[in-house]
C-alpha cells in the first residue's frame, strides 16, 4: 500500500488588505495592490481551536439578557474620557493608531499608570522596549506605582497566560505589529500574524471583561497594518495625530461602538509628557499675528466642543508655469471648489497665482462651516487687505457663491465671545431664532460677495 505523504498546504496572504488565495497572483483580486501576496504555511493548530473561541453558548430570549448599563473605567482624564465616550468600557477592546514617535507610548504609559496609582492593576506588554527602557521613560514621567506590571513578551500565548494569571484591570499591548503566534511562519507585524493575534486579544477581553488597549503603528500609506480586518475586529478605533515637529497632538475617535466618533482631545507634548489641553481655541490662536493680510478666525465644531482656529492664506505669482495649490489641514478637493468659486463667482482671477491655505496649530479641519473662512483669507492675501482681526467667519460655501446654514451656531459664538472676539459673520440663514449674543455683533451674509465686503475693508 502506497504511504501517503501528507503535504504541507501553502496559502498566499495580501500584505495590504488581508485577502487570502490559495494561488499566486501578481495583483491582489480585493484591493488590487500589486507584489501584494505573500507565501505562508497554513498554521497547523488554527487560534481559532483555542479555548476562547470555542466556548459553547446557547441562544438567549433578548428580554432575559440582564441589562445595565455599560460599565466604565473613568480614568480622570478629561481629554481621553471624552474621546471614549464617557470612559474605558470593560471588555472593549480598543486599536490606537498613529505615526511612528508621535507619543502612542507616552500617551498609554501615562493613562495607564494613572488608573494604576489609584489601585487599578495594570499590565503594559511592551514588545517595543525592554523593561528598563520602560523603566527609565516612566521615571521621567514621575511613574511609579506597584499596581503597574511591565511585561517585555512578544509570544501571544505567553501574554495570554499572564494576562489569565494576574487579572489586571486593564492591559495594554505596545504595539500589536511586534505580537506573534508561535505557530505561524509568517514573521510579526505581517497581516496574518496582527489578525490572529488581535483576535485572541479580543477573545479574551470579552471573556475576561477587561479592556484591552492595542498600540498600532501607521504605515507609510497612512493605513494600521491590516487595516480593514482590524478596524472590524476592534471596538473603539483611535487616531493619534499631529505635527510631530509641533507640540499639539490630537486624539480622535474613528469609530466607537460605545459613543460618538466626533469627540477629539488635544494634548501638548511637553518635556514631561503629555500634558492635556483644556481650552484648545486659546491656544490655537496663541501664535496669531494681528494686522497681517490673508489671516482670519474661523469656529469649526468637533464633536461638542466647539475650536477657534486661525486660517492662513498666502496667494503670490507663479514663477514657473504650473501654479500651486498646497494646503495643509484642509481638504485639497475643498481648496479647488474655493478657488473656483472665487473665480467664477467673484472674479478673482486665481489661475496664474500659487495658492497656500493653511489651518495653523496642525489642526485638521473637515467640516465645511470653515469654507467662508478659507475663501475670506484666500481673498484677502490676494487683495492684500487684512481682515478685521476681531471678527470670526462661520458658513458653507455653495457652488453658486451662496453661503449655507451651518448648524450649533449658538456654540461658536459663545465660544468666540469667550476669546474676546467683537465681531461674528455668519450665513444669513442662522440668523433667525437667534438670541443676540451680548458683546458680540453678528452679521448674517447670503452672497460670498458680500461677506468680502464686510470684512475686507
Ligand atoms: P513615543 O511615545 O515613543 O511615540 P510612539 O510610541 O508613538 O512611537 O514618543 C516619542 C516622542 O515623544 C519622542 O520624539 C520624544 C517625545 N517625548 C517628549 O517630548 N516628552 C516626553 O516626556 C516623552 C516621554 C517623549
Ligand atoms: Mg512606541
Amino acid at each position: 500500500m502506497p504511504v501517503k505523504v501528507k503535504k504541507e498546504k501553502i496559502r498566499y496572504v495580501c500584505q495590504s488588505c488581508g485577502f487570502v488565495s490559495l494561488r499566486w497572483m501578481g495583483k491582489c483580486g480585493e484591493c488590487n495592490s500589486w507584489n501584494s501576496l505573500v507565501e505562508e504555511l497554513v498554521p497547523q493548530h488554527s487560534v481559532r481551536s483555542s479555548k476562547y473561541a470555542h466556548r459553547a453558548v446557547s441562544p438567549i430570549q433578548l428580554s432575559q439578557v440582564d441589562f445595565d448599563e455599560e460599565q466604565r473605567i473613568v480614568t480622570h482624564s478629561q481629554e481621553f474620557d471624552r474621546v471614549l465616550g464617557g470612559g474605558i468600557v470593560f471588555g472593549s477592546v480598543i486599536l490606537l493608531g498613529g505615526d511612528p514617535g508621535i507619543g502612542k507610548s507616552t500617551l498609554m504609559l501615562q493613562e495607564g499608570a494613572a488608573l494604576a496609582s489609584r489601585d487599578f492593576p495594570v499590565l503594559f506588554v511592551s514588545g517595543e522596549e525592554s523593561v528598563r527602557q520602560t523603566k527609565l521613560r516612566a521615571a521621567r514621567l514621575g511613574i511609579n506605582s506597584e499596581h503597574f506590571y511591565i511585561l517585555a513578551e512578544t509570544n501571544v500565548n505567553e501574554i495570554i497566560g499572564h494576562i489569565e494569571k494576574l487579572q489586571p484591570k486593564l492591559v495594554i499591548i505596545d504595539s500589536i505589529q511586534t505580537v506573534y503566534q508561535p505557530d505561524f511562519e509568517s514573521s510579526p507585524g505581517s497581516i496574518s500574524q496582527v489578525r490572529d493575534c488581535a483576535f485572541q486579544f479580543v477573545q479574551i477581553a470579552k471573556n475576561q471583561n477587561i479592556p484591552i488597549f492595542l498600540v498600532g503603528h501607521v504605515t507609510k500609506e497612512g493605513y494600521l497594518a491590516g487595516p480593514k480586518v482590524l478596524e472590524h475586529m476592534v471596538d473603539v478605533l483611535l487616531q493619534f495625530e499631529g505635527d510631530r515637529n509641533q507640540f499639539y497632538r490630537i486624539l480622535r475617535s474613528v469609530k466607537n461602538r460605545f459613543g460618538s466618533t466626533r469627540e477629539i482631545g488635544v494634548f501638548e507634548m511637553t518635556e514631561k509628557g503629555l500634558e492635556e489641553v483644556q481650552n484648545p481655541s486659546a491656544v490655537f490662536l496663541e501664535q496669531r499675528k494681528e494686522n497681517i493680510s490673508g489671516s482670519s478666525v474661523i469656529c469649526t465644531l468637533e464633536g461638542t466642543r466647539p475650536i477657534l482656529v486661525e486660517i492662513q492664506a498666502l496667494v503670490t505669482p507663479t514663477s514657473f508655469g504650473m501654479p500651486q495649490r498646497t494646503a495643509t489641514g484642509i481638504d485639497n478637493k475643498r481648496l479647488a471648489l474655493l478657488l473656483a468659486v472665487l473665480e467664477k463667482r467673484v472674479g478673482l482671477r486665481l489661475g496664474m497665482f500659487d495658492v497656500f491655505v493653511n489651518a495653523a496649530g496642525g489642526v485638521r479641519i473637515e467640516e465645511p462651516s470653515a469654507d467662508l473662512g478659507i475663501l475670506i483669507s484666500i481673498a484677502s492675501s490676494f487683495k492684500d487687505y487684512v481682515v478685521d482681526p476681531h471678527a470670526i467667519i462661520v458658513g458653507e460655501v455653495g457652488l453658486g457663491g451662496e453661503i449655507r446654514a451651518v448648524p450649533q451656531v449658538e456654540k461658536r459664538l459663545d465660544e468666540a465671545a469667550k476669546l474676546g472676539f467683537q465681531r461674528a459673520l455668519i450665513p444669513k440663514f442662522n440668523l433667525k431664532g437667534l438670541t443676540q449674543n451680548g458683546s458680540l455683533k453678528i452679521t448674517g451674509v447670503d452672497k460670498v460677495e458680500e461677506a468680502i465686503e464686510e470684512v475686507l475693508n
